[in-house]
């Protein structure tokens, strides 16, 4: 087992009914800015769970945060709080009003004009954040108790993360409830992208980390088992429950403490969001089958024992049994609704080469968990994913 600095300093506060707790976690005479998206918090009755339990406070709102956050977006409600009485944020959304209310906390008192800086720089230079708390509604980032933001910048396809101290939510409020209203495609995106997420912290070489293995390996069977209920049955409290949690576990430090980790995956997916405005998971998806199949000799001994102990494939050759569990984790996803190859979304591969640029100006040209992933093997993934 590697090193390990382990920091999640997020209060959860889980269960029905929890977003009245808010009212316990917030200092009465904060100045609160509600952030939050497109409208979904309106149709399911969560904001007017979230005015209740602030009755009394001083509670203004910035609506409009898109998917994959947009820059633009954001540096508003920057300039909306510098020229406002505003001291507290709330994120009531998915993991991109949560990404976008930790860029707004962190961008508020940056030192630096330039506020994509931030991203450019992955946090690096950032020195304090405005306190904020969230109330989650889509489980699948674990943006609600990590402090890494997303941020997408259109006018020239970026979409780049960073990473700070200073921006994990205070309290996170975690309803499974509020997830009922959830579409089938956003449910089985947060599937997804928990399930990739777990796999990134595991699929790599054995570290001989036992606790951590086995715990990773319990949050893919529980997606595994509870991903198909909740498309199933939206209202089954416990298979939502089961979901929501694992889909904190898988990213908020703790299965990823000291053992190697590989971000590709991520990397390359970003682009394909940058340049085609898919859905997150569906960029994870496309790409991470390939990748798997790409690097399947550095990664043999732990997509064996994913094989072995996900699957139940022991039999056969160990390129057979790996094959099988490249071939399951691609069908999961298909038997979510989540498609697997550019061309289910109509693209034929010709911004491959923009994207490899955009790589390459990002500094992305050796990742992977032995930093082997150039951009030469970047494009045949990409060109294996068309
Ligand atoms: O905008 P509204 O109207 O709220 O609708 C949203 C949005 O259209 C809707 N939605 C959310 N909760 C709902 C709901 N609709 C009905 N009922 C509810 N309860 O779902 C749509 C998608 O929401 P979004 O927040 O974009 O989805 P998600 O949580 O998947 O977040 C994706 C973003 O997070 C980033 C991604 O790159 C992407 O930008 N990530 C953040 C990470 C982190 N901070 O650690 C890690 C991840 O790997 C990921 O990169
Ligand atoms: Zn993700």
């Amino acid at each position: 087992m590697q090193n390990f600095t382990l920091y999640t300093p997020t209060k959860v506060i889980f269960g029905k009914g929890q977003i009245a707790q808010l009212r316990n976690e917030i200092h009465p005479d904060a100045r609160i800015l509600l952030l939050y998206g497109g409208g979904s918090i309106k149709n399911n009755g969560v904001l007017s769970q979230v005015h209740a339990a602030l009755k009394g406070y001083s509670v203004e709102e910035f609506s409009g945060i898109e998917p994959n956050p947009a820059y633009e977006t954001l540096i508003k409600a920057v300039e909306y709080i510098r020229e406002h009485d505003i001291n507290y944020l709330l994120a009531v959304g998915g993991g991109s009003v949560i990404d976008g209310t930790k860029f707004v906390a962190a961008a508020v008192n940056y030192p630096g004009e330039d506020l994509w800086e931030i991203l450019a720089t992955g946090g690096a230079n950032i020195t304090s954040a405005l306190p904020f708390s969230c109330v989650l509604t889509l489980p699948a980032t674990g943006s609600e108790t990590n402090n890494i933001s997303v941020v997408s910048r259109l006018k020239t396809h970026d979409k780049q993360h960073f990473a700070s101290p200073f921006i994990y939510p205070k309290v996170a409020i975690l309803d499974p409830e509020v997830t009922y209203s959830l579409p089938p495609r956003q449910t089985a995106n947060g599937v997804v992208d928990a399930f990739v997420h777990t796999l990134e912290q595991y699929l790599t070489y054995p570290a001989d980390a036992k606790v951590q293995d086995r715990y990773a390996e319990s949050l893919l069977l529980t997606l595994l088992e509870e991903g198909p209920k909740v498309l199933k049955a939206p209202e089954n409290y416990d298979a939502r429950a089961n979901v929501m949690w694992a889909a904190t576990q898988a990213l908020n430090g703790l299965i990823g403490a000291g053992v190697p980790q590989d971000w590709a995956t991520h990397m390359l997916a970003h682009q394909l969001t940058a340049f085609h405005n898919l859905d997150h998971a569906q960029t994870l998806a496309i790409i991470l089958p390939h990748l798997l199949q790409e690097k399947r000799d550095t990664k043999h001994a732990k997509l064996l024992q994913y094989a072995e102990r996900i699957w139940n494939f022991t039999e056969g050759t160990e390129e057979q049994r790996i094959n099988q569990a490249i071939h399951a984790t691609r069908e999961f996803f298909e038997s979510l609704g989540v498609k697997t190859h550019f061309s289910d979304y109509q693209l034929d591969g010709s911004s491959i080469p923009g994207m490899l640029q955009k790589l390459e100006q990002q500094g992305l040209v050796a990742l992977g968990e032995h930093q082997d992933i150039t951009l030469e093997i970047s494009k045949r993934i990409y060109e294996a994913s068309i």
